[in-house]
């Protein structure tokens, strides 16, 4: 089993990557820890908890991280997740208390604790947490298993800018600190999330499960998805954040290569870009797993079989 933490910022497709750790047999959640991105991290912090509730987990602390990026502010994903940040279905507002430690200490503390190589971190969101925690404890990026993340693009481009995917657009430094910072490294990008996609006939399937769990999932993504199909004219919206979790679980459904990422910081036309090494055309470290292949098929079948199993 993998002991994870999960860093995020539900968001539709956070709520469902949350989900589906839940759901899995193969992980143990040890907390959430939110961050601003999707929406302000208030709101970030009561969405995990309506999360753990709906799922029957509030045995699972929610810490609040970071209110605001390092070096870039405004920009926030409300035209696609809604103005809680998890639009559509009728869920009530959270009872369970959000910690009062701040997650970037919780962090630093939790991967400290933790025996060496024992704990690995899933990012969903802006790295600004992460980022922060290793400027303030440089030791915790060799104690950590590993860091699996949704975050970066390369042959698809951006999703919030021509050249940056959304996660590293919103902290291009946190994500720089991070990728600079040796842990052991996978991204799931664009490349991978945007061949997920939540087509009619894959959502008829998640529509057809039993339990509270599948129904909100389903409706939050009937809502955000449209949002994405306007854009994309594509059969359905693609579903980034869950992919993380999938390739945890499932890394036979993912292919990609280590390679060198570098994250555009100083050019406003290509801020937040993740520059990727992919031919070894620069004699740059490798820094990362970048995933560039998935199993869709494989990746909503596995969705499905475990959003069944939850409450
Ligand atoms: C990422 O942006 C956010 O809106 C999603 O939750 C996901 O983490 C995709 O670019
Ligand atoms: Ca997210």
């Amino acid at each position: 089993t993998h002991r994870i933490i999960i860093d995020t910022d539900p968001g539709v497709d956070d709520a469902l990557a949350i989900m589906l750790a839940l759901a899995s047999e193969k992980i143990e959640v040890q907390a959430l820890v939110s961050v601003a991105g999707n929406v302000t991290v208030e709101q970030t912090a009561q969405n995990a908890c309506r999360i753990l509730e709906l799922a029957g987990r509030t045995d699972i602390p929610v810490y609040a991280g970071c209110a605001r990026p390092m070096g870039h502010t405004g920009v926030n994903a409300r035209h696609i997740h809604g103005v809680t940040g998890m639009d559509g279905p009728d869920l009530p507002p959270p009872t369970m208390p959000v910690q009062t430690q701040h997650g970037v200490d919780y962090l630093i503390a939790a991967i400290r604790t933790a025996p060496p190589d024992s704990l690995s971190l899933v990012m969903l969101g802006p790295m600004t947490n992460l980022a922060v925690a290793l400027l303030k404890a440089p030791d915790i990026a060799q104690r950590l298993h590993r860091v699996i993340a949704m975050g970066g693009a390369w042959s698809e481009g951006g999703n919030i800018t021509p050249t940056a995917e959304f996660n590293f657009y919103a902290d291009p430094e946190a994500a720089d600190i991070v990728l600079r910072a040796g842990t052991a490294l996978t991204l799931l990008p664009l490349d991978v999330t945007h061949q997920c996609l939540s087509t009619p006939e894959r959502l008829a399937r998640l529509h057809a499960l039993p339990g509270r769990c599948a129904a909100a999932a389903v409706a939050m993504l009937d809502r955000a998805g449209q949002f994405d199909i306007a854009k994309y004219g594509w059969a359905g919206a693609p579903l980034h954040d869950p992919c993380t979790l999938a390739c945890l679980i499932a890394p036979d459904l993912f292919a990609g290569r280590k390679v060198n990422v570098t994250i555009a910081l100083h050019d406003a036309l290509t801020r937040g870009m993740s520059v990727v090494d992919w031919w070894g055309t620069t004699k740059r470290p490798v820094n990362a797993m970048f995933m560039r292949q998935v199993d869709a098929d494989g990746f909503y079948d596995l969705l499905a079989r475990h959003l069944g199993r939850l409450p």
